[in-house]
């Protein structure tokens, strides 16, 4: 199996800055050398640009929205491509990078006659639309455009939708009223935080993997910083406390691994600028590693500082 790096250094999804130096956070926490140590073949492809557009002003109710759509062209093309070499770990940038790759990997199942199933381990939802969104902020926006919902003028159309009831959201506990509206007349299957803390994670996850498995579908696994209680993961712009241990976080990683299933990966919303030491990019290396292979006893015994 090659793991193909694809850096994504988008920004553009929300507006605090800094999720542009992710790539190389992860690169520098040793992203490549972990998977390697696995017996995996890695191929760091390097870092994307978006493609050509023109300049945002800040009159409009979203916050760069052409920097955004050009990224979505790029990313959807480069995830479609991706699929055919290996297994891709898009390195954002924002949730907003998800705009691209998942209806790129979703293409690319689709001309494989394979249905696509996505697991989102995040605090939010990110199913809101174009129109819906009160922050204007689009990395609040890649589910909804992924299920190939109505109101994102401008964007690329969606040509093979993920079916909502393919998607499974772990973690929530940030959801706003017009998405909380949405999400709950929708196919998609959503656990909060309070249902982990009941039924433990593996309950709702392994369900969900079984039914990928069934279907032998391809999976794509999205897993936002914000997911992780922001003790162990600081370095992002929107921490909500009462995430997921790292414990838990091994625990899906590691039965994502055990299923076989997952064909590409996003690993999003690091803002280096934010981390203390490096921990929180050391955190999310480990989680990578946990989902293509290591062990529980091979886990470095580093304390995250
Ligand atoms: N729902 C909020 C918004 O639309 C927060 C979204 C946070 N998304 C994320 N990918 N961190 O602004
Ligand atoms: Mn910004
Ligand atoms: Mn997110
Ligand atoms: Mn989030």
């Amino acid at each position: 199996k090659t793991c193909l790096l694809i850096g994504a250094p988008m920004d553009s999804g929300k507006r605090r800055d800094g999720c542009l130096m992710g790539p190389d956070a992860y690169r520098t926490a040793g992203l490549a050398r972990a998977l390697r140590d696995l017996g995996l073949k890695v191929v760091d492809d390097g870092n994307l640009t978006p493609a050509s557009h023109s300049p945002d002003d800040a009159s409009g109710r979203l916050h760069r929205p052409q920097e955004t759509i050009a990224w979505t062209y790029r990313l959807i093309r480069e995830a479609e491509q991706a699929m055919a070499r290996g297994l891709p770990i898009f390195l954002g940038g924002d949730h907003a990078i998800s705009l691209g790759t998942v209806p790129g990997v979703a293409a690319h199942a689709a001309s494989k006659g394979r249905p696509q199933f996505v697991l989102w381990l995040d605090a939010h939802s990110d199913f809101h639309t174009a129109e819906t969104t009160t922050s204007g902020n689009l990395h609040g926006t890649p589910l909804a455009y992924a299920t190939g919902r109505k109101g994102f003028p401008g964007f690329p159309k969606v040509t093979a939708p993920v079916p909502e009831e393919n998607i499974c959201i772990i973690g929530l506990r940030s959801v706003d009223p017009a998405e909380r509206a949405m999400l709950q007349d929708s196919g998609i299957h959503y656990h909060d935080m309070r249902e982990i803390d009941e039924t433990g994670i593996a309950t709702p996850l392994s369900a969900f993997l079984s039914r990928v498995e069934a279907a032998d579908g391809a999976l794509h696994v999205s897993l936002d910083v914000d997911f992780l209680d922001p003790s162990i993961a600081p370095a992002v712009g929107t921490t909500v406390p009462g995430g997921a241990t790292i414990r838990e976080g091994h625990l899906a990683m590691e039965l994502i691994c055990d299923s076989g299933r997952m064909t590409s990966m996003d690993m999003v919303e690091l803002n280096p600028f934010l981390d203390e030491r490096g921990r929180t990019a050391q955190a999310m290396v480990d989680l990578a590693a946990s989902a293509l292979g290591r062990r529980v006893f091979d886990r470095p015994t580093r304390s995250y500082i």
